[in-house]
């Protein structure tokens, strides 16, 4: 991966920000002021999920999708329209909106200048779906360090040039892992991971293993703690989960579940 520890010219911490498909059209005004206050403290980069979107363009058109392990099978057709709706349509909603909160955001997909590198998973099975292999940081610095705030389409290009799908949720933490970000921050349609209801404010990976055990944790929160647990490093600390129907950041503090490694830090 190519590596540049501490990304902003600012000298502030860097977030990035996963904004799951499940919220994306439903995020509130207090999400979005809530946000504007964290980018006051924060250097942000926005990554975006529109599985919702992409099921429903599908369904219309009587193309056939199908799940593998949380991974959609992603066939030419199905690239086409999840290109189609992740970069055309969850982007530049996402986008439009940001900017109607003056936040100054810029859409763009990892084909944009190699933001995004990836090798094939799994051709046979999996079809056009794809790990991230390396990120262009230095594009991602530049927007930052002028003040833009970069919204990103999980859309990949391998070496020779395919053009590949990606799980939102592992881009997100590809790239935080590649930009020397400090926080991850998965941004879904619950407060947190939720257990009887109630909100968990803090775990580690040795609690979630016992909670997906238990049937506690399960579905979609699956493959995001999963996720989150792999991005965590002596670098990056901290993943919060939290909710796109309230506010996101509070008296200085980011709202939700925090998943810390082992002592506070992860092995690896
Ligand atoms: N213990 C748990 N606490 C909270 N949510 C849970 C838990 N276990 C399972 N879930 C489910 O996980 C869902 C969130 O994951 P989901 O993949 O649906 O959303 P997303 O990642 O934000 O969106 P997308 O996958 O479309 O980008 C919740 O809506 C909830 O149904
Ligand atoms: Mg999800």
């Amino acid at each position: 991966m190519t590596m540049s520890k501490s990304m902003p010219a600012t000298g502030r911490e860097t977030l990035v920000i996963k904004l799951g498909g499940s919220i994306l059209y439903r995020l509130s005004p207090q999400f979005f002021m809530s946000l504007a206050d964290l980018m006051k403290e924060y250097n942000a980069v926005i990554v975006h999920g529109g599985g919702p979107e992409i099921t429903y363009m599908l369904n219309r058109l009587n193309i056939e999708t199908t799940f593998i392990n949380g991974q959609r099978k992603t066939t030419a057709k199905v690239l086409e329209v999840a290109e189609m709706m992740l970069k055309g349509k969850v982007n530049g909603h996402l986008t439009g909106t940001l900017n109607g909160h003056g936040l100054n955001a810029v859409g763009l997909c990892g084909y944009d200048a190699d933001l995004l590198t990836a090798s094939l998973i799994d051709r046979e099975s999996l079809g056009l779906v794809g790990d991230i292999e390396e990120v262009n940081t230095a594009l991602l610095t530049v927007l930052i360090s002028e003040g833009y705030l970069p919204v990103i389409a999980p859309l990949a290009l391998t070496k020779d040039g395919t053009k590949v799908n990606v799980n939102a949720d592992l881009a997100a933490a590809a790239i935080a892992k590649a930009a020397g970000a400090e926080k991850l921050l998965y941004v879904t349609d619950v407060p947190g991971i939720l257990h009887e209801g109630k909100l968990i404010p803090d775990t580690t990976a040795e609690e979630i293993e016992g909670l997906i055990a238990d049937g506690v944790i399960s579905g979609g929160m699956i493959p995001k703690v999963k996720s989150a647990l792999s991005a965590l490093s002596r670098h990056l600390k901290e993943v919060m989960i939290t909710g796109g129907q309230q506010a996101i950041f509070k008296d200085g503090s980011i709202l939700g579940t925090k998943i810390k490694g082992k002592g506070g830090v992860a092995a690896s």
